[in-house]
């Protein structure tokens, strides 16, 4: 399982105790689905059923859009 996602942003969040969850921890969205990025808000879970070894591409890059598989990751300049 992958997924091709969009990034537009050109630099790092900046994290303070204010992204703190209420068990003191920071949890930074890594399966890039997120509307609150670089925060999880629970996105991921419309990957639990994802496939291994398929790459998938969700409309608009939202957890709730179409999810299609496609055949490899593009590359910009590709
Ligand atoms: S890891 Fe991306 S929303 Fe949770």
């Amino acid at each position: 399982m992958a997924r091709e996602v969009t990034h537009e942003d050109r630099g790092p969040a900046i994290l303070d105790e204010s992204d703190m969850g209420d068990d003191d921890l920071i949890y930074v969205c890594q399966c890039g689905l997120s509307d609150s990025k670089p925060l999880c808000d629970g996105s991921h879970n419309a990957t639990a059923d994802e496939a291994d070894g398929v790459v998938y591409k969700y409309e608009n890059d939202d957890a709730d859009g179409e999810r299609r598989e496609i055949d490899e990751i593009a590359y910009e300049g590709e």
